[in-house]
């Protein structure tokens, strides 16, 4: 099928792993006959886990997608409609409903009398910028039989959308959110498209609290309990849940009081500026043309950015200098500045507003470089081999005053301390990703580092010293320093 259908049908299919976390949050016994619903069947990767679980089930998929349907293989557990899930209502009343449902935004549908059924049916009103996958749950709920459950397969966003508001509302007024599984954004076993969802379970009958959950393994751990009475449905629930029991920390300073975080080089169009050695060598340009840059935030693994790692990467060939245009007169750089006007680079919106247009914005190197973007952990480098950097990541320089203290905020910042203390800062963008801007970082409260004593400086220095020397973010050291700066912060 072409590309822009399957987008169109929303067919993102569950991989195995995750249906089987699905189907484990069902609350049947194996032996119970039951009827389920298998909205947007898919390939049937739902149904399937469900009837490895519960071989007596009875289940009816809605596939919109004929090709689907056809594909279908023969199985007596299941009977598929070849119809709009939305649309068919024939009064079933489901023990279970289970559900991947479509992300598309909802269509507009032609049949204008349809979709006013469907708001009455529903008693609901339907807001054209709403995800089709809110109504698959209206629906879901509806056809739910007295105690039944539904199992839904959706994007975290919902918990922070304005689309969603009414529908939790609906759930936290009836109270039927009955858990959450959030996975783990850290962990290697899902790809980028499943850590940014989660599953909810819906019951048809009151909860007194959501169980939040994690997924380990496939077991499911409870994470945190969230009463209804402390929530609202106008709240960011994603924070709610996701945010660890506050600690109180003492002897804390904002990070702005000793160093100040700024945005990395845009360039406006890297696949002008950015080069690589051989591509340098190609053009003969001079090294007064070119300055050395980290590009890309995982071409640096370890801790210490040295001019030996460095090197590594240059070897590699790769993109690892930015074009700076220069003041001698060369005819190389010449050549590689008129390349750059054929492009039509000087036209961009970044590089039209500087004078000349090749001119870099900034050419300051920071001690320590800070990821913008991350799954759940911040990642600090110490630069060393004293190279620019572009936006991926962000620079931090240290106040003068308190130069002395550049190892030592190093050294906390990749502890897990210094996370912990960042994650509230962190803001979650729709795609699940999580952001760190300049100022998140500069208003956020860390040790206050004048606190700390002459020996446990001395003592952190030597431990900065071993970790020059062992260079991996699984190291010792790191814990050590860690309980060093939690004597002042406990
Ligand atoms: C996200 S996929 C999930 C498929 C399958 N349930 C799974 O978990 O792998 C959603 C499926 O819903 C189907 N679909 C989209 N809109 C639908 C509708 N209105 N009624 C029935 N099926 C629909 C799509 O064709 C697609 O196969």
């Amino acid at each position: 099928m072409i590309k822009t259908r399957k987008k169109e049908l929303g067919q993102f299919f569950t991989p195995a792993r995750i249906a089987r976390i699905a189907v484990s949050m069902v609350s049947k016994q194996q032996s119970d006959k039951f009827l389920a619903a298998d909205p947007g069947y898919g390939e049937g990767a739902l149904s399937l886990a469900l009837i490895e679980k519960f071989p007596n089930v009875r289940i009816e998929g809605y596939e919109i997608d004929g090709n689907l349907v056809q594909r279908h293989k023969i199985n007596d557990n299941i009977k598929i409609h070849h119809e709009d899930y939305l649309f068919k209502f024939n009064n079933n009343n489901y023990d279970l409903v289970i559900c991947n449902p479509p992300y598309n935004r909802f269509q507009n549908y032609e049949n204008i009398n349809q979709i006013k059924n469907l708001e009455n049916k529903l008693n609901i009103h339907i807001n054209k910028l709403s995800s089709s996958y809110v109504l698959f749950i209206y629906k879901a709920i509806h056809e739910l039989k007295q105690d039944g459950e539904a199992i839904f397969i959706v994007p975290i966003e919902f918990f922070n959308t304005k689309y969603g508001i009414d529908l939790k509302r609906q759930l936290h007024r009836e109270r039927t959110l009955h858990s959450v599984v959030l996975f783990d954004t850290n962990s290697s076993h899902f790809d980028e498209a499943i850590t940014t969802t989660c599953i909810l379970k819906i019951t048809k009958s009151a909860n007194n609290f959501i169980r939040v959950c994690k997924d380990r393994d496939e077991l499911i751990e409870i994470t945190k309990l969230v009463n209804y009475s402390e929530i609202t449905p106008e709240q960011k629930w994603f924070h709610i849940f996701t945010q660890e029991e506050s600690f109180e920390f003492k002897n804390t300073a904002p990070l702005y009081k000793y160093a100040k975080v700024t945005r990395g080089i845009a360039t406006g169009a890297n696949h002008y500026f950015i080069l690589t050695p051989s591509q340098v060598k190609d053009l003969k340009l001079p090294h007064a043309s070119v300055k050395e840059c980290i590009v890309r935030s995982s071409d640096v693994i370890s801790p210490i950015l040295d001019v030996q790692s460095f090197d590594l990467l240059k070897n590699s060939d790769r993109q690892v200098y930015i074009f700076t245009g220069s003041e001698i007169d060369d005819s190389a750089t010449k050549k590689y500045i008129d390349y750059g006007l054929q492009l039509g680079v000087h036209l961009t919106f970044l590089n039209s507003r500087r004078t000349p247009w090749y001119k870099l914005e900034k050419s300051t190197v920071y001690p320590i470089l800070l990821s913008v973007f991350d799954r759940s952990t911040i990642k600090a480098i110490y630069n060393k081999a004293s190279v620019l950097n572009l936006t991926t990541f962000h620079g931090l320089h240290v106040n003068p005053l308190y130069h002395k203290y550049t190892k030592i905020i190093y050294l906390f910042f990749i502890t897990n301390i210094a996370n912990q203390m960042f994650k509230a800062s962190k803001r979650i963008y729709g795609n699940g990703l999580l952001k760190l801007e300049p100022n998140d970082y500069n208003n956020t409260f860390l040790l206050d580092f004048e606190m700390i004593g002459t020996k446990d400086y001395n003592k952190l220095g030597h431990l900065f010293y071993e970790l020059e020397v062992d260079n991996s973010f699984s190291s010792s050291i790191i814990k050590e320093s860690e309980l060093i700066f939690l004597q002042y912060l406990t």
